[in-house]
């Protein structure tokens, strides 16, 4: 069984129609990379599988479970599995860093604190920032906080780990780094959907690539496809443009 299918899921902001019966079925462990014009859907499916987003039909499938997104018992068990990460990192500044990452599971999950912050300590290691526990974020670079908030999310041992273009606002010389943290994660069986820009990493860690246009899913293949052999004259197009410029 897929880790996660999702079949026939609509997205509308008010009566228009942003996504149309996009159906995927991503397997455990699986990174698939999401490609596609500007405003074709991409983060939006990435907001409506996590429930930020009220999808108007469809069905979602998550570790063998129906996520019902009209039910706040389970969204929250679907915050237990899924963890996003957004361009914007949104750590909170007035907290170390240490405390960025142990603040939900402390609070929230009632997890214990001395053990917390243990696990966040390994995972500032894992994300190549140990020593930076104590550091603030507007003391880090761009590329060292979006991997704080990569551990922070980390830090809720999600299954499914959903990242919109998380090197987006990064100088160039940080994008690599962070790069090379999600491709680690995707060596560990976390299962990943990855917005990015950034075509040539997606060729070389993506298993698959969904192409989307217009709020549907175009064609889904290996990276090899995709980019050097499509089967639709839209993935074609899109290929030889940003492969131009
Ligand atoms: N909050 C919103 N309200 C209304 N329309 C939106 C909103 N967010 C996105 N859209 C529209 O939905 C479409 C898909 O957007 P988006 O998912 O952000 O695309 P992408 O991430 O592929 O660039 C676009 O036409 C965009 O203008
Ligand atoms: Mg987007």
């Amino acid at each position: 069984m897929a880790h996660l299918d999702i079949s026939g899921l609509e997205v509308r902001y008010g009566t228009v129609p942003v996504l149309s019966g996009i159906d995927l079925a991503v397997e455990r462990g699986e990174l698939v990379g999401l490609v596609g014009p500007s405003g074709s859907g991409k983060s939006t499916l990435l907001r409506a599988l996590v429930g930020l987003v009220p999808p108007a039909a469809g069905r979602v499938v998550l570790e063998g479970k129906d996520v019902d997104y009209a039910s706040k018992a389970s969204l929250r068990g679907l915050r237990d599995h899924a963890a996003i990460v957004f361009q914007q990192y949104n750590l909170f500044q007035n907290m170390s860093v240490l405390d960025n990452i142990t603040v939900t599971p402390v609070k929230v999950r009632g997890r214990p604190k001395a053990e917390a912050e243990a696990e966040a300590r390994a995972l500032l290691a894992r994300v190549g920032l140990a020593g930076k526990e104590r550091a603030y974020p507007d003391q880090l670079s761009g590329g060292q906080q979006q991997r704080v908030a990569i551990a922070r999310a980390l830090a809720l041992k999600p299954a499914l780990i959903l990242l919109d273009e998380v090197t987006a606002a990064l100088d160039p010389e940080l994008v690599r780094d962070v790069l090379d943290v999600i491709k680690d994660l995707a060596g560990e069986g976390i299962t990943m959907l990855l917005v990015s820009h950034e075509m040539g990493f997606i060729r070389e860690a993506a298993h698959r690539v969904v192409m989307m246009d217009a709020g549907r899913v175009v064609e889904v293949g290996p990276p090899s496809q995709i980019f050097d052999a499509p089967t639709e004259e839209r993935t074609r197009a899109f290929m030889s443009k940003i492969i131009r410029h």
